[in-house]
């Protein structure tokens, strides 16, 4: 069995729904309690014992989010120099110039292209993708969710996706899984028959959400780089994954533990909330 050592983490957005901030601020790079809001998905990916980030990124954010991650060997001289060493191990974990790729992604099309800018770095093993909007609290003492992907991955050999069931009026806003069957002997586990992008409620094939994490396997390249724009005119990841169900099948994890949307004001206060408050 091939092993999984790269996560694709997706920068290049705009940031739409967090302007005007994020015409000064990179949205990845606003704080989550004491941490860049990426940082928080490069350690579940670590955790995960994923060992290296494709950061994909815009021309205009890639310069920030390179810093944010370089040498930090100046400052922690300054640390060392005015007794202050104890400030010295958080600050050396910012320093992941080793481990951390950029890519530009050029144009903004869409989830699907961002993911295709990096097949070239990926080449032909299996890899996971984790959007950093989506903050994942997991229940302690329990795996993370990246480590559950990798966990379906070594017992089926299958591409896999995480869930989260939604409100039905909720359903426009996500990828949808429609469910062929449930696992009976492992608990939150699904077989997924196909999936779609954000449609009408009326149409929908379940209330359970693609949550942003994946592990997919190289089957995935033909399939991404002959998909259409779909809704939005964009590329969409859900587009492909649907014909790679069908065509090699699809595992659903059920995620149990807090999800926050922090791409929105509402969704990132409360997350920095939550930082104060633990
Ligand atoms: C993207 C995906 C969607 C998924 C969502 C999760 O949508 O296209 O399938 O459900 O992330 O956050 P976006 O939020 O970029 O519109």
């Amino acid at each position: 069995m091939q092993s999984v050592s790269k996560v694709i983490i997706p920068c290049a957005g705009l940031g739409s729904r967090l302007l005007p901030l994020t015409a000064v601020i990179p949205k990845e790079l606003l704080p989550i309690g004491k941490w860049p809001a990426v940082f928080h998905t490069i350690q579940e990916a670590f955790s995960a014992g994923l060992k290296e980030i494709i950061l994909v990124v815009s021309a205009e954010k890639k310069e920030m989010i390179r810093h944010a991650f370089s040498s930090k060997e100046s400052l922690i001289q300054v640390l060392k120099n005015t007794g202050k060493e104890a400030l010295v191990s958080d600050v050396a974990q910012l320093d992941l110039q080793e481990r951390i790729t950029l890519v530009e992604q050029f144009p903004l099309a869409g989830l699907g292209h961002a993911v295709l800018a990096i097949q070239k770095v990926i080449k032909n093993e299996p890899f996971c993708i984790a959007l950093p909007d989506e903050h994942l609290i997991s229940r302690p003492g329990k795996k993370n969710e990246l480590e559950e992907l990798l966990a379906c991955y070594e017992s089926t050999r299958k591409s896999s996706v995480s869930l989260i069931d939604v409100p039905k009026s909720d359903v426009s806003r996500y990828g949808i899984a429609d469910i062929k069957s449930t696992d009976s002997k492992v608990k939150n586990r699904v077989e997924i028959k196909g999936c779609v992008e954000k449609p009408e409620s009326s149409q929908s094939p379940s209330t359970l959400a693609l949550m942003g994490r994946y592990l997919l396997l190289p089957d995935i390249w033909p399939i991404l780089s002959e998909i259409k724009p779909g809704i939005g005119g964009e590329i969409q990841l859900t587009d492909a994954i649907h014909s790679l169900a069908q065509k090699k099948g699809l595992i659903g994890h059920v995620f149990q533990g807090d999800r926050i949307d922090i791409g929105h004001f509402k969704g990132y206060y409360e997350c920095v909330s939550h930082y104060l408050q633990n």
